[in-house]
């Protein structure tokens, strides 16, 4: 373009975002550009090239969906090592191997879904003519999801999963640079879509209602395009929102303009009422429902609610590819949500997780080791030393899943997550057994 950008190593030869993307991927394949590299603010590049800094942000988006940079809070911007994200999701389950009981799945237990042989023997060819032209939601489930839903969404829609919505939302809203301020400790998957779309992660400590409304009055001090909240059974900690601190964080977030996405991934295997921030600030509010867990994950299917402006876009830019999830499934789902033996069989279900939660934290607490009180299929528990604990769960034949990878803030104990709803027996045992790991390492107990 002009010789302001040789300052730089490279120069973009059209004034726009892909110019950008463009010129930088191009010096990182000649190498003037190396892996690890730091390259320069937003702003200053801006002021070098003479761009506005909203271009040479849409550029660094191009670049981090690419996998091309990366950025990594105040380390800032630099040429990526590898191509997605931090990996954090696959660290987490790396550890997995052949155990006798595999606690480390954070998946529900396959023998408390749904029967879904009645489900599907109600879908008839006339039912599911599955057009390109029809609408993407079947309507009458999405009538049935209003019925309960936590608060008035303006706008529904039903995605493949509640991470295909959050992704979708990061699309649609988080550029590169972005501030988004995330719950510490938080599920991995969570932070690596973020940090592969170039968002600064600042983290926010989770207490046993939800994200402490302190941090996060704090972190929004300086402007955050958004807030991203797990409302119920938070994975890993187990904590449910009250409707009171929904209230509050809902007060927080109201001022600042910040949008609020809320992934409910347990649903209706959660022991807690649903809970959302769009009761207070509905036009800020996203809230996504999975139904993985209480219908299966391989049903792939989330609602998602929020404002007209934004389902819009993410719907204008679906229809792109996807289009749609299949309303063959969507029809599943409705049929699963709406009979009587279905809907006995997720509430066994969620009684059931309560039951073998409850089991395993009343003899976690008569060994010394506090939880809180969790909802869903996972508890957090403090360790003296992750690799202590995981090495001696493993060593009798149990696998957990190590806390690092959830860690947003610097963790100062050492967490292990456990998906206690898959152990259906034997929880005095099984309580023993992780209150020794989580001593291992050099803790003598108590304090
Ligand atoms: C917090 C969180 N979000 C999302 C998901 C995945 O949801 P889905 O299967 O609907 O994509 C999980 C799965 O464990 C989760 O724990």
């Amino acid at each position: 373009m002009n010789d302001r950008g040789t300052q730089l190593g490279w120069s973009p030869e059209e004034p726009t975002a892909r110019g950008v993307a463009n010129a930088v991927s191009r010096a990182i394949r000649e190498g003037t550009l190396q892996p690890g590299e730091k390259l320069p603010p937003i702003r200053t590049v801006a002021a070098t090239l003479k761009l506005s800094p909203t271009t040479v942000s849409a550029g660094w988006s191009l670049l981090a969906r690419s996998g091309s940079i990366q950025t990594n809070g105040r380390r800032g911007t630099t040429v990526a090592e590898f191509r997605q994200g931090s990996g954090r999701y696959r660290r987490a389950m790396d550890q997995r191997g052949l155990f006798t009981q595999d606690l480390s799945t954070g998946v529900p237990d396959a023998r408390l879904l749904p029967d879904l042989g009645p489900a599907m023997q109600t879908l008839t060819t006339a039912a599911t003519p599955g057009g390109y032209l029809d609408e993407p939601e079947v309507p009458e489930l999405i009538e049935v999801l209003r019925q309960d839903w936590p608060y008035r969404a303006e706008e529904m829609i039903i995605t493949d999963g509640a991470l295909d919505a959050l992704e979708m939302v990061t699309r649609a809203r988080i550029r590169f640079g972005d501030r988004v301020v995330v719950e510490h400790p938080s599920f991995p998957l969570l932070i690596d879509q973020l940090e592969t779309a170039g968002a600064e992660i600042v983290g926010a400590p989770v207490d046993g209602q939800g994200m402490q409304p302190g941090p996060l009055a704090e972190a929004l001090r300086t402007p955050a395009t958004a807030v991203w909240l797990q409302p119920r059974a938070h994975n890993p900690t187990g904590a449910s929102m009250t409707p009171e601190r929904a209230g509050e964080l809902a007060g927080i977030i109201s001022g600042s303009g910040a949008l609020a996405v809320e992934d409910d991934s347990a649903g209706a295997v959660a022991s807690s009422p649903s809970v959302s921030l769009g009761q207070w600030i509905p036009e800020q509010t996203v809230h996504v429902r999975s139904f993985s867990k209480s219908h299966g994950p391989d049903l792939r299917l989330a609602a998602m609610s929020g404002p007209s402006s934004i389902m819009g876009d993410i719907s204008a830019r679906r229809q792109l590819g996807q289009g749609w999830s299949s309303r063959l499934l969507q029809r599943i789902l409705l049929a699963l949500l709406t009979g009587e033996a279905p809907r006995q069989q997720v509430a066994d279900a969620r009684d059931e997780y309560q039951r073998r939660r409850q089991a395993v934290v009343s003899e976690l607490a008569a060994h010394g080791i506090e939880v809180g009180r969790p909802d869903g299929i996972n508890i957090w528990v403090p360790v003296m030393d992750e690799s202590a604990a995981i090495v001696r769960l493993a060593s009798q034949g149990i696998g957990v899943t190590p806390g690092a990878p959830f860690s947003v803030l610097p963790d100062k104990s050492g967490h292990i997550r456990v998906t206690v709803g898959a152990a259906s027996d034997s929880h005095a045992e099984l309580a023993a057994m992780i209150a020794s790991a989580a001593r291992a390492g050099g803790w003598t107990g108590g304090r």
